[in-house]
């Protein structure tokens, strides 16, 4: 969202006070446009024969934002067989389609073999199980390189003491499998975490996926998971693609020279393709003076957006009614029963009750970690592109509240 002359706009000159207005509040919307821009700045930050980027569903599943990136020639990195269903749904084709879970079933597994999307496998006695089922499919391998990175605790994954991935470590007894078994490893993985801020880190994590990499001689792709970071904040870093992409290529295809095989380059972002592309817009219930601050209290709550009480993310947060007001400083809060802050002593231009205010960045891991806390509903998705306006989501009502309840006639 772009401030303008004439106060905040969405692309194509598109006002989002009018998508209040006519789809009520709160809503999220996602405009497009960015998630074109920054799939495309992706694509040609990296100069190397092969490249693939996956989309990471979790980010957020809408069929349409799946649909849309399905005609820019994206995968799909999904986690679940339902990621996978919706993923084949939207029209992908189940080997543009990478599974890579974490503690499934074996019975998940074969569901997923069933649909012939690519196969990521994420410990041991994974590949012991599904190998000695499906010794004649190729499979990837996912390790943990046991580097520290991601803008968070809860966020970085591929540490020591995570839980995800086959340590590297392991490599020995991960031979003798696929030797015993005669497996075709057709790629090897690693995440190492969201919102890194450290390109280095990438590089480094790299050089270990390479070492491990060399020992498997019928690769056909490298996938180095995401972890690029986003700018919340005004001024944040955020990853520097192009450098990256630049850095990486050369490093990748002299790996391909000496590997003596053009391989494919995979990643597999989520944020770095929705997040900005998202905004949460919501309105002001009640401006309240407190001893200590004035809240303005607005008609959501951490059940619609809660990175900012899970992870202690910074959204900014802008009053698109006042874009040029005077600036007071405010805690806007939400409408659940527990503290559900979502920005702390913020400078935000004047808030009046009824004005809409807008939530930043919330296109990633938003919509897709709502809940119904305190029986509320979840709200709609708006999805804008070339100056049109669709409702990709309806909000929900009681009905789909009460949906799976059954009522029990004993009392
Ligand atoms: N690949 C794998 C294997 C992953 O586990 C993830 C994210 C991604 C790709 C995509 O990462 P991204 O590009 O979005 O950083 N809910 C948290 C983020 C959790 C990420 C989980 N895995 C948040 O809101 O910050």
């Amino acid at each position: 969202m772009q401030l303008t002359k004439e106060g905040y706009r969405l692309s194509e000159n598109i006002n989002p006070i009018s998508l209040c207005q006519k789809y009520g509040t709160p809503i999220y919307v996602y405009d497009a446009h960015l998630f074109e821009r920054q799939y495309l700045r992706m694509k040609n930050a990296f100069d190397v024969p092969n490249l693939k980027l996956n989309y990471a569903v979790k980010a957020l599943s809408n069929i349409n934002v799946l649909k849309f990136f399905r005609q820019l020639g994206a995968g799909l990195d999904c986690v679940s067989i339902q990621e996978i269903e919706i993923g084949l749904l939207a029209g992908f084709p189940p080997n543009n389609i990478i599974f890579t879970p974490s503690s499934v079933s074996l019975q998940e597994m074969r569901l997923a073999q069933a649909k012939g999307v690519r196969i990521n496998i994420d410990s041991i006695p994974m590949l012991e199980l599904f190998g000695s089922e499906f010794p004649d499919m190729p499979i990837g391998l996912r390790f943990n390189p046991h580097v520290f990175a991601g803008g968070n605790r809860k966020i970085s994954v591929g540490h020591i003491n995570s839980k995800f991935g086959i340590s590297v470590h392991q490599l020995p007894h991960v031979l003798r499998i696929v030797n015993r078994l005669n497996l075709n490893i057709e790629g090897v993985h690693i995440h190492t975490g969201s919102d890194i801020l450290d390109t280095d880190v990438f590089l480094a994590a790299t050089e270990i996926l390479f070492n491990t990499a060399k020992e498997f001689d019928n690769l056909d792709y490298i996938d180095f998971g995401s972890g690029f970071k986003v700018a919340y904040k005004e001024g944040d870093i955020e990853t520097d693609i192009e450098l990256l992409g630049q850095k990486f290529s050369k490093r990748f295809n002299q790996f391909c020279k000496e590997y003596g095989k053009e391989l494919t380059l995979m990643f597999e972002p989520g944020k770095y393709l929705v997040s900005q592309a998202g905004t949460f817009l919501v309105q002001t219930n009640i401006v309240k003076q407190t001893t200590a601050a004035v809240f303005a209290g607005v008609n959501s709550g951490l059940n619609h957006l809660i990175r900012p009480m899970f992870y202690d993310a910074y959204h900014h947060i802008v009053n698109i009614s006042n874009p040029y007001g005077k600036k007071r400083i405010y805690s806007i809060v939400g409408y659940i029963c527990e503290t559900d802050t979502f920005g702390v002593d913020r400078q935000i231009s004047e808030i009046k009750e009824g004005d809409y205010l807008a939530i930043l960045n919330a296109g990633a891991y938003g919509f897709m970690m709502a809940s119904n806390y305190n029986s509320r509903l979840r709200p709609a998705e708006i999805l804008v592109y070339k100056g049109n306006d669709y409702l990709i989501r309806k909000a929900e009502n009681l009905d789909d509240l009460l949906r799976n309840q059954e009522i029990i006639d004993i009392f």
